[in-house]
């Protein structure tokens, strides 16, 4: 169990904003990173979602919670590596929050449908179909491995809630 740090938007914006490289097959590091962004996620009760870069690995490997949008509690948490978004639609608004900056929520344009190719934890390939918030919490993860944040997703610019007001989820 390793819980790490969340790397943070205000005291190292740089390590966010690189470009993540594709995780090699059969690799020891993808199980024990795995492992990692799960206890990490899970130390972080809102959160639905969180990238490796977010914990200083630059590999393409997230891990996301679906059915936050549900009335019922959130899947755990599942692993997708070198994630591939082949098709996106269906753009609408919705709040963004994340765990690299804390406290800030906005809203954003992102797609609720998408067909994802990646490969499982078990690094067996898979091609998903996603609806509503799913696709909406992968596509911000997808971006952190990319170096864009929510914050250059902003539909408003400057108009940012707090979290009573967004009632956010954390991504
Ligand atoms: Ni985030």
């Amino acid at each position: 169990m390793a819980i790490r740090p969340i790397v943070l938007y205000k005291t190292n914006e740089a390590a966010l904003r690189c470009k993540s490289e594709p995780v090699s097959v059969g690799s020891n590091r993808t199980r024990q990173l795995v492992s990692d962004l799960k206890d990490t996620l899970l130390r972080h009760p809102k959160a639905i979602g969180l990238a490796a870069p977010q914990i200083g690995v630059h590999l393409r490997v997230v891990v996301v919670c679906f059915g936050a949008d549900s009335r019922e509690k959130p899947s755990p948490p599942i692993a997708i590596i070198n994630p591939t978004i082949v098709e996106a639609g269906r753009e609408l608004l919705d709040y963004d929050g994340c765990l690299s900056i804390p406290g800030l929520y906005a809203e954003t344009v992102r797609p609720h449908f998408m067909r994802l190719e990646g490969l499982d934890e078990r690094e067996n390939p898979f091609e998903w179909t996603l609806e509503g918030f799913d696709a909406v919490v992968v596509h911000h993860e997808v971006d952190h491995l990319n170096g864009v944040l929510f914050i250059d997703r902003v539909t408003l610019p400057n108009r940012f809630y707090s979290e009573d007001e967004a009632a956010g989820v954390r991504v």
